[in-house]
């Protein structure tokens, strides 16, 4: 019978579409936000209906860790600095359970517990102890550790370093990392582990409980089947991701963990300077910080937070966040469009082409006094304690806030602050932090390899380096965009689940502790 004919032609005609649509999500994996989702197509009989499932059951961590360091690159890092750069070849016999060295989940949680505990500081006897007024350099560390190598190597290059207090904040317990980081010789060291980490608690909060409702759960259902806090969805009835809470999380242990917890910040008035695994600084950066304070102190000393660069690419501001929240109250059909068109947008721009930035540099070096915005200040930031002090008075303002994103958070803060302005930055229009990380791992294939960016990078602060160590800046004022003034309303979400607020807020209730004292209530928490 024709018709029937027709109608199967027409679902498979469907299917065919179908399956190019599902291709297409595969072949654009590297930057649609369901990259580690699987999409299941059914045709029972009478209704096709496509099924996306995110997969939360296990997060696979892998240590980025390339030998991928061109000679390029190389030759523009002095010599005595390639040791932070080389990757010794693993020990390829043995099994990978019984290479020396590999720790159970039980041993990393005691290891955690027992450094954290002890509140090491390497090399103060070299370079004498933190003083009230050291410049603390706060690196939240993840598992990138090829660009953490350059990150080390760029630091090590900067004037005054020797001065200071590099304090590696990791989510992440790896042998390699932390022997990189213990490898360190021109300055004072110290590694604090965020002890709520989803390698530790692979199974339970705040990881992924088997018992967690599903993010994609409906409201009635997850109801029904009582999964844990079904009560509790975001503002787009999505339930809790762990590997998207994680990053604010563990933004805001550590500063917690710095400013109100460590023997050794206990009479700190100086700086907490923030910075990631994949920036990179200028030599000079500790110098600008100085002026800009110097600056602010004269000009502006209503500006709390110091920034020392913006992004070098304004497209890419929040690949995971602003994406998720546009896609989230989308169609699917509209979210594989708009992701397509976000690939594509992406491939026509990409070039890397950071030639426009030497402009930024010249004699006459200028500064920028404007409103902080979370996406365009968040990299490179630093301020006191006076400041942290009235962050804390807000705490319920962060860490309620229906958004996973710790910039947003704070944002939402600024924006919030009873009796007083929003934080005003001042920032140094010539960067002196970059992003190399900002490709990301998803792009080998593309000219945006670590060793692409790192020696664009380089060769960028070689030409500027007749204007390093500049002696004055102007400043100008700004009222800052639209963007910047605009008044958030709702959160990007991920943030709905009780138990992520309360987390959040008893990160805030630990107080200060001696060098290795007892730890319990960090175990009686969990
Ligand atoms: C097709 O969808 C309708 C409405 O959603 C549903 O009532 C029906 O049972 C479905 N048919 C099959 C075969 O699943
Ligand atoms: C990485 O590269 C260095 C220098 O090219 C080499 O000596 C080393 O063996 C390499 N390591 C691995 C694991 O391939
Ligand atoms: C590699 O592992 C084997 C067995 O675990 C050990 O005997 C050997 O010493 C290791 N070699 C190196 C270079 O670590
Ligand atoms: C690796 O471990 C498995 C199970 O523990 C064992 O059967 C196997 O012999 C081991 N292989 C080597 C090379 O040690
Ligand atoms: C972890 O490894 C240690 C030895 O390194 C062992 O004593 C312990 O039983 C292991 N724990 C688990 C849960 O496997
Ligand atoms: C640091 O500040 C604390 C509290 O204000 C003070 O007691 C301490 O003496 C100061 N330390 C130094 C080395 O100045
Ligand atoms: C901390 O920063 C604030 C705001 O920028 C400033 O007014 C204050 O003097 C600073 N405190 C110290 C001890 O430097
Ligand atoms: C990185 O890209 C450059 C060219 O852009 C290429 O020469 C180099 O081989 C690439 N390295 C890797 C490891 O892919």
């Amino acid at each position: 019978m024709p018709r029937v004919k027709y109608g199967s032609v027409v679902r498979g005609l469907v299917i065919l579409g179908l399956f190019c649509l599902w291709l297409q999500i595969m072949l654009s994996a590297s930057t649609n936000i369901y990259r580690d989702a699987e999409i299941k197509v059914y045709d029972n009989n009478e209704n096709l209906s496509i099924e996306v499932v995110s997969d939360n059951t296990e997060l696979k961590e892998e240590l980025m860790n390339a030998n991928e360091t061109s000679e390029q690159v190389l030759r523009l890092v002095p010599p005595e600095l390639h040791k932070y750069l080389t990757v010794h070849a693993k020990n390829a016999s043995g099994n990978i359970t019984e290479k020396s060295g590999v720790k159970n989940i039980t041993d990393i949680r005691r290891a955690i517990l027992k450094d954290n505990d002890a509140q090491t500081i390497y090399n103060e006897d070299l370079f004498g102890p933190v003083q009230n007024d050291t410049l603390i350099i706060a690196i939240q560390v993840h598992t990138r550790l090829t660009y953490l190598r350059h990150l080390i190597v760029s630091l090590a290059q900067a004037r005054d370093i020797d001065k200071t207090l590099l304090v590696f904040s990791h989510d992440y317990y790896d042998e390699e990392i932390n022997a990189l980081v213990k490898s360190i010789d021109f300055t004072k060291v110290m590694q604090i582990f965020y002890p709520y980490s989803i390698q530790t608690h692979p199974h339970e909060f705040p990881g992924m409980d088997p018992n967690d409702c599903p993010r994609d759960a409906k409201y009635d259902v997850a109801i029904q089947q009582r999964c844990n806090n079904a009560k509790h969805p975001d503002l787009h009835g999505h339930y809790r991701e762990a590997k998207y809470t994680q990053t604010k999380h563990h933004w805001w242990w550590k500063a917690n963990r710095i400013f109100n917890q460590l023997q050794c910040t206990s009479g700190h008035t100086g700086m907490v300077l923030f910075l990631e695994e994949d920036h990179y600084v200028a030599e000079d950066f500790i110098y600008m910080l100085n002026l800009l304070r110097t600056t602010a102190d004269k000009t502006c000393p209503y500006c709390e937070i110091l920034s020392l660069g913006t992004y070098l690419k304004t497209y890419q501001y929040h690949v995971n966040g602003d994406k998720r929240k546009k896609q989230l109250t989308l169609s699917y059909i509209q979210q594989v469009k708009a992701a397509n068109e976000e690939r594509r947008r992406r491939q026509e721009s990409q070039t890397w082409n950071f030639q426009v930035y030497p402009n930024l540099y010249s004699s006459i070096q200028k500064v920028e006094i404007t409103p902080w915005h979370s996406s365009m200040h968040n990299m490179g930031f630093a301020f006191n304690r006076t400041v942290w002090n009235t962050i804390m008075e807000l705490r319920d303002l962060f860490c309620n806030y229906d958004d996973y994103n710790w910039d947003y958070s704070l944002l939402r803060l600024s924006q919030n602050r009873p009796g007083k302005e929003k934080f005003r930055v001042i920032m140094c229009k010539g960067p002196r932090v970059f992003h190399i990380g900002e490709c990301g791992i998803h792009h080998k294939k593309s000219n945006c390899n670590a060793s692409t960016v790192i020696s664009k990078v380089q060769k960028l602060l070689r030409n500027a380096k007749p204007y390093m160590y500049p002696s004055k800046v102007t400043a100008t004022i700004s009222a800052g965009g639209a963007k910047s003034n605009k008044k958030l309303v709702k959160g990007n979400g991920g943030w709905g689940d009780l138990r992520d607020r309360e987390l959040c807020i008893h990160m805030t209730k630990i107080g200060r502790e001696r060098r290795a004292t007892n730890m319990s209530h960090l175990v009686d928490f969990l």
